[in-house]
């Protein structure tokens, strides 16, 4: 009896832990992340749980995902499968070493990732691909051989880039993207930046704040982004204070290599072209929509003719209908009218 009795015992602790280990982990770690809204954007966040993945049985529709200060070291082609609603994504102060190739690929609505503070030595490249892409954070991660990389890259990018984040990352020179004509902030701040060339800067013919504290720019380079950013009426003060004013002569801007250069021109045309093109879009929208409506009023009043067609129609078969005399009234009438004939015979 007792043996039965610690039998069942035994039976029942190893179900309960065999549930807990199978079933409730997942749970768990779902139940954790809490959900809410942010400007009307389903939020997920899994904020500082030392999560060492991204969670998989997060409800899909997430547009907001919070993953920041986890313990996640490798992004895999499968971490954002079920995602692809994700507008925002903060996978900041992880230890991210490495991303395996197409891991944002099904990320076509993301606008922002901010992947600062992790052990990145390069920036994936299909992130410069993503056709919504506004803005990146990549500040802190060791991307001192990013140019390598960048050889590869195809430019102009497809991401409509405004907003960059580089700082502190060990970078000689500020990556070159190709024309980034929606870019109008640049961070590159705690680089050594030993190789910038302010020819760059022809790239970013929208640029309003470039960020250029603690580098080791040459006085120079210095005198020089200073007298570019007054020329396209930039903000000039995240720049270095340049401590004595250099003179013209010994400090020549080029600019036939900025504002003058070839590139700094296709920058703008291509801004342009796409405000045109969004013009256009605009107005076939407009165009489109009123057709439709118009569309929309010829249906109904047609529909409301066709209405009112039938109405009469069936009024007038209604009335028609009174004047019909039925076989029986017909009889009666001529039982009234008509002297029988029985009786005159
Ligand atoms: C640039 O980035 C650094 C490091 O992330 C930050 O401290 C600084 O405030 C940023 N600068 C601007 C102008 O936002
Ligand atoms: C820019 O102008 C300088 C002289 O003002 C000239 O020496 C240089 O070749 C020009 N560069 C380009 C790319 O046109």
């Amino acid at each position: 009896m007792e043996l039965r009795c610690l039998l069942l015992n035994i039976v029942f602790i190893s179900v309960v832990n065999a549930m807990l280990a199978f079933g409730f982990a997942n749970l768990d770690e779902e139940k954790r992340c809490s959900y809410g809204r942010i400007e009307k954007l389903m939020r997920i966040r899994c904020h500082a749980m030392d999560l060492k993945e991204v969670p998989q049985s997060l409800k899909t529709s997430v547009e907001v995902l919070d993953l920041s200060y986890n313990r996640i070291r490798k992004l895999k082609s499968s971490s954002f499968q079920r995602y692809s609603d994700i507008k925002f994504l903060l996978l900041y102060d992880n230890m991210i070493l490495s991303v395996e190739p197409g891991t944002f690929e099904p990320l076509t609505a993301l606008q922002e990732v901010d992947l600062s503070n992790n052990g990145l030595t390069t920036i994936p490249m299909e992130l410069f691909q993503l056709p919504k892409l506004r803005n990146l954070y990549i500040d802190s991660n060791d991307l001192r051989n990013l140019h390598h990389d960048l050889q590869l890259l195809e430019t102009p990018i497809g991401a409509p880039l405004e907003y960059l984040n580089v700082a502190n990352c060990e970078l000689h020179d500020i990556p070159d993207l190709g024309i980034l004509p929606n870019l109008w902030q640049l961070n590159a701040s705690l680089n050594p930046l030993s190789n910038f060339n302010v020819d760059k800067l022809g790239n970013l013919c929208h640029l309003r704040v470039i960020d250029l504290t603690k580098t080791q720019m040459s006085p120079c380079s210095c005198q020089r982004v200073t007298n570019h950013l007054r020329d396209i009426g930039a903000n000039a003060q995240f720049v270095p204070l340049c401590m004595e004013a250099l003179d013209g002569d010994a400090c020549p801007l080029n600019y036939n290599r900025t504002v003058d250069s070839p590139t700094f021109h296709s920058c703008l045309a291509s801004a342009e072209l796409a405000e045109t093109r969004s013009f256009w879009l605009f107005a076939a929208g407009c165009f489109g929509g009123s057709f439709l409506v118009l569309l929309v009023f010829c249906y109904c009043i047609h529909r409301w003719r066709k209405k009112r067609q039938n109405r009469r129609l069936s009024q007038a078969a209604q009335n028609r209908k009174h004047f019909v005399i039925s076989p029986r009234n017909a009889t009666n009438h001529r039982l009234e009218d008509q002297p029988l004939h029985c009786d005159t015979a």
